[in-house]
């Protein structure tokens, strides 16, 4: 190692004087390939974090975080997704995951559910209940949050295309939890309804996106003016993320998704501030550490920017990028799973000094089934862990400042901006869409990464390096293949009970208002839930009107 005559003060005097022969032969890049440097200096930072640049934690542009006193007031809600089974069996597991410290609930739902079937139709056939809880009718959504009191935890649905029929079941079923005593305007939770992320990257639709973004400005509409406490829409990165974008992409492809939101609210004739402050975020924690950091910091300025700027919000609760995270479920291994409990604590960590407001951990085992209640305490420990025992939540923002931090945090900004320049020159996201654009960009950023892996150029320990050795058996979650039969039987014990008339009523009216652009179709569909109306057949009277969705492959 050379010993230098001066001390170096520039990175490269730095280099001339130490050298960088002998590196490693790895990218040293981010995981979505963003060029790293071997060093940060103040130079990286001259006259950069100004005002405008870094700020205050709860001061536009809120880089630093969303509210003054962040974890030093309230830790980020511990929020495990979660659900199998018919509604009983996700209700024993909400209860279990409450009762070790969980403080928030989040829903998954099963694919026929997420798809619009309902569980006796030949396609749900063998999925009822296995990826997620199964719920056709708002006497499922009771049974789920029986002996849960809707008027006081938060609860969010991870629902998209249907989820103004699940919408309804909730305040029906919230409705019929204390006599009419838990009105909507007590509900605080969160609906996912996040649309055109399914058309970029989840695939769960059920109509052409210009009726499903009716359906979506409706259920914003509906939530402003009956629901203050309800989040309306959680636009999410998540799934972008999983389909294999990188993390620039997963940031301005949401964001943009999120500003079109906005867009179309504003169109629909609401006041930007009466809906705002209730968008919510959804985002990944992928396992390149302070890439995910600087994504997030890089969210909040973007979003408080063209909030206040562009859209002319004034009130300050419009600017916040509240958002919840989820560990990557794609960075999760079939091979040696148990270490995948140190790449979900690496992950969560990210989130927590990302600022996030509400987490999901993954369970180790879930590159192989639905979490065992072992592996889901574990992936709640961490959570606790990381609050109780690391320090991380004595300072708000420990890394602002960091070289590093900030100038990737900029850096991401400054991607977010070039894709937002893009998506503008396509006619905006929702022509973007139409146009597979940002499709097309998530399968080349996966391809390329593939190509790494495959390469050995990055390293995927237990896959594509050190696999010597393994876990052993790994206990798995298997769901009870009667639940199927369980929850068909059910709904049709629901179907013979209703008045069926009713019911027919209700969808005729239902169909009449959706053929009508300018009808808000949530209290329609709030009758319909009432008299026991399924969600398939909600769906099916919906599709007669707005037709079904095809997608044109991209190559
Ligand atoms: N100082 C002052 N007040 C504070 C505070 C602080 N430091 N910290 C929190 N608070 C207040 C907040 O202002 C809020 O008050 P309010 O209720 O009056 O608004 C209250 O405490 C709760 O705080 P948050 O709203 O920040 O936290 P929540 O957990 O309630 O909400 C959220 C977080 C991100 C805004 C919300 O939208 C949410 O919970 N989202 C969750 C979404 C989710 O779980 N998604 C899962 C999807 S799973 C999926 O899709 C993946 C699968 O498909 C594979």
């Amino acid at each position: 190692m050379a010993t230098p005559t001066s001390t170096p003060t520039t990175l490269d005097e730095w280099k001339a004087a130490y050298g960088l022969a002998g590196e490693r032969d790895v990218p040293f890049t981010t995981l979505s390939a963003e060029p790293v440097k071997p060093l940060y200096t103040a130079q990286d930072r001259a006259g950069k974090d100004d005002e405008a640049g870094l700020g205050l934690p709860g001061q536009y542009p809120f880089t630093r975080g969303v509210y003054p006193s962040m974890y030093r007031t309230r830790l980020w809600t511990m929020r495990q997704f979660a659900g199998f089974g018919t509604a009983e069996e996700t209700n024993e597991r909400f209860r279990y995951l409450l009762d070790h410290g969980q403080t928030g609930l989040s829903t998954a739902f099963d694919m026929p559910s997420l798809m619009g079937h309902d569980s006796d139709s030949p396609l749900s056939l063998g999925e009822v209940g296995r990826e997620g809880v199964a719920v056709d009718t708002v006497d499922d959504m009771q049974t789920l949050f029986q002996g849960i009191n809707l008027g006081d935890v938060s609860v969010s649905m991870t629902i998209n295309a249907p989820a103004a029929i699940m919408l309804a079941y909730y305040v029906v079923a919230a409705e019929r939890q204390a006599g009419g005593a838990i009105t909507p305007d007590k509900l605080n939770g969160t609906i996912q309804a996040d649309i055109l992320k399914e058309y970029i990257a989840q695939k769960e639709w059920c109509f052409p996106i210009d009726p499903a973004m009716r359906l979506l400005g409706d259920m914003i509409e509906y939530s402003t003016q009956n629901m203050p406490r309800w989040n309306s829409v959680s636009v999410s990165g998540y799934h972008i993320r999983e389909a294999g974008a990188t993390a620039a992409q997963e940031l301005a492809f949401t964001l943009k998704d999120g500003l079109t939101y906005v867009e179309q609210a504003i169109d629909r004739g609401l006041d930007v501030d009466d809906f705002a402050p209730r968008l919510s975020f959804f985002f990944n924690a992928q396992i390149d550490f302070f890439e995910e950091i600087a994504k997030y910091r890089a969210a909040r300025r973007i979003w408080a920017r063209e909030l206040r700027e562009t859209y002319g919000a004034k009130n300050p609760k419009s600017w916040l990028m509240r958002f919840h995270t989820q560990t990557a479920g794609v960075s999760l291994t079939a091979q040696q799973p148990l270490n995948n409990i140190t790449r979900t604590a690496i992950e969560a960590l990210a989130g927590v000094l990302g600022g996030t407001q509400s987490l999901h951990t993954n369970s180790y085992d879930e590159a192989l089934a639905l979490p065992t209640e072992d592996a889901v305490r574990i992936a709640l420990r961490t959570q606790q862990i990381i609050a109780h025992e690391t320090g991380v939540t004595n300072t708000i923002d420990p890394l602002g400042g960091s070289y590093f931090v900030e100038s990737l945090t900029d850096r991401m900004e400054e991607m977010a901006y070039e894709y937002f320049a893009k998506i503008d020159e396509l006619g905006g996201m929702v022509e973007a869409v139409k146009r597979n654009y940002p499709q097309r960009e998530i399968a080349d950023a996966s391809f390329d990464l593939q190509v790494e892996i495959e390469a050995q150029k990055r390293i995927v320990v237990g896959v594509n390096r050190y696999t010597e050795g393994d876990d052993g058996d790994t206990p798995i979650l298997k769901v009870d293949p009667a639940l199927e039969r369980k929850q068909v039987d059910r709904l049709q014990g629901v179907r013979a009970r209703r008045d069926s008339g009713a019911v027919e009523a209700a969808l005729i009216r239902l169909k009449d208002l959706a053929a009508q652009d300018d009808a808000n179709l949530m209290p329609p569909i709030i009758e319909a839930a009432r008299v026991h109306a399924t969600e398939g057949e909600m769906i099916e009277a919906l599709q007669d009107v707005f037709g079904k969705y095809t997608e044109a492959p991209v190559f």
